[in-house]
């Protein structure tokens, strides 16, 4: 009996094709799901259920080779010509060890970020780039504790920004700029751990002043450019603070920025368009990177401080504000 069930064995083991993936049947499951909910598009024909999607003729998916365990942890998928509008699928969130999902250039993508998205608990990168997903920026990101760096840049994101970003404590950066959220930047802003150190919220209708907390932030870059921001931004400066970059533009700020303390690290600062008031301050001559600077549009006033950079930026950077002089605009009198 036993060397009959031995010899049945060794024969549907013969017989059975010896087809061994990578794989995993649970992602593979899940893959195809999100494959089937997106309309099949052409651009995912790659994804073949009877090849091995970690044999990287997947468009866009990787498994995990480090560990051995080849989970999916790698979505990188770009251009997605979905046949119509699609919502991001659920199925996502059967791909727990996802540690990069990219979704860009996309228009047909829509619908709001799905809760799915909170059961990826090793995820790092979350980046979701031009496309029309809608509705607000969850609050339950806050749980993926394992993030990284958020990106929602040029969607049609709207409602305000969530309080509790702050509380993730790996997060070095959110990058919403392109969208259409409004409301103040939140207090608790403030309290992201020392390892946030860039902030892009430009392109959208943030108003309110800019709250005092964040001056305990040590941002390389900081771009806040076209809101409706107004009041005192000179939180965001300190010399010393590793500022990189400002960008300010096209707000309704109104602070002293003769009173402000300058990074010796600042390459960038663009402050045009605003109601910004006082002098340039006379450490600007000693800012060594200096690259990209504009202040135009603005109620400045007084002598421009010669030396350093500030004379190689032509008299456009420095036009239209209420009394500045010197070179590159015309002589004090
Ligand atoms: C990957 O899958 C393709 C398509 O089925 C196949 O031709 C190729 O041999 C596979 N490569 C590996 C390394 O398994
Ligand atoms: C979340 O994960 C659980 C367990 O891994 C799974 O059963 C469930 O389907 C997932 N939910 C969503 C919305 O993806
Ligand atoms: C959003 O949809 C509109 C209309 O279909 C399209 O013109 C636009 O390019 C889309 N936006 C993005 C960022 O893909
Ligand atoms: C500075 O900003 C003004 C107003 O937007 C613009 O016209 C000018 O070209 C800019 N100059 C430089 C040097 O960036």
């Amino acid at each position: 009996m036993t060397s009959l069930l031995t010899i049945l064995l060794l024969v549907a083991l013969t017989f059975t094709p010896v087809f061994s993936e990578l794989c995993n049947p649970q992602d593979k499951k899940a893959l195809l799901q999100f494959k089937k909910d997106l309309g099949n598009p052409t651009t995912l024909s790659s994804w073949i259920p009877t090849t091995d999607c970690c044999n990287k003729t997947w468009q866009g998916v990787l498994c995990d080779t480090d560990t051995k365990t080849y989970r999916v942890n790698n979505l990188d998928l770009t251009n997605l010509k979905l046949p119509k509008p699609y919502p991001i699928p659920s199925s996502i969130g059967n791909l727990p060890y996802l540690d990069f999902l990219y979704i860009g250039s996309t228009p047909n993508l829509v619908g709001v970020i799905p809760p799915a998205i909170g059961n990826l608990t090793k995820l790092h990168y979350l980046y979701i780039t031009h496309t029309n997903i809608s509705g607000e920026i969850p609050d339950f990101l806050s749980q993926i504790t394992t993030l990284v760096t958020l990106d929602f840049s040029y969607n049609a994101l709207s409602g305000t920004l969530p309080a509790s970003l702050s509380k993730l404590p790996n997060l070095v950066g959110i990058t919403f700029d392109g969208n259409r959220i409004s409301g103040a930047i939140p207090d608790s802003y403030g309290s992201f751990s020392n390892l946030f150190t860039s902030m892009t919220l430009s392109r959208n209708s943030l108003s309110g002043r800019i709250p005092g907390t964040l001056a305990k932030l040590n941002l390389a870059f900081v771009d806040l450019s076209r809101n409706m921001l107004e009041g005192d931004a000179s939180v965001l400066f300190g010399s010393e603070k590793n500022t990189q970059k400002i960008v300010l533009a096209k707000n309704a700020l109104a602070f002293d920025l003769g009173k402000v303390g300058l990074s010796e690290n600042l390459n960038g600062l663009d402050l045009r368009n605003n109601r910004i008031y006082g002098t340039l301050p006379q450490g600007l001559t000693k800012l060594k990177y200096l690259k990209t600077f504009n202040v135009s549009y603005n109620k400045l006033c007084g002598q421009i401080p010669q030396g350093g950079n500030l004379q190689r930026f032509d008299a456009y950077a420095y036009a239209n504000n209420k009394c500045l002089c010197g070179s590159p605009l015309p002589a004090c009198n």
